[in-house]
Formats: C-alpha cells, sequence, structure tokens
C-alpha cells in the first residue's frame, strides 16, 4: 500500500505513519487531487473518517495514506 511505498523509498515525512497503519494516528494524513481521490477504489471506512476528523487541515478529499491501497 501507499505507507509501504512511502517508507520503501524513503520518503521524509516527518511523523508519517507513526502507528504503522493501524488507524491510530492521523500522521498520514494525505490530500489528493480530486481525480486521484476518484480512483481511489475504497471508500473510507467508519475508523478511518473518525481519525480524518482529528487531522490538521481535513479537506474533502483527504485520506488516512495508511488506508489507501
Ligand atoms: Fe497511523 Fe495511518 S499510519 S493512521
Amino acid at each position: 500500500n501507499l505507507l509501504d511505498i512511502i517508507i520503501d523509498n524513503d520518503i521524509d515525512i516527518d511523523g508519517f505513519g507513526a502507528c504503522e497503519g493501524t488507524l491510530a494516528c492521523s500522521t498520514c494524513h494525505l490530500i489528493f487531487k480530486q481525480e486521484d481521490y476518484d480512483k481511489i477504489p475504497d471508500k473510507p471506512t467508519d475508523e478511518e473518517l473518525d481519525m480524518l476528523d482529528l487531522a490538521y487541515g481535513l479537506s474533502s478529499t483527504s485520506r488516512l495514506g495508511c488506508q489507501v491501497v
């Protein structure tokens, strides 16, 4: 998934993925372009939406990176 890609590539986002994809943080918050957001096949779960509510700068095309495959 996306989180692995970011970790694999050593992309340095401070604190990104702090909970390692267990939906216990919002450090993997990503804001997609609408066209990219529309390509994400799965809709956010309630758990993801709850965590997104805590994310800084929430937008209508926000997802948690660790939940986007
Ligand atoms: Fe913590 Fe995604 S890495 S919610």
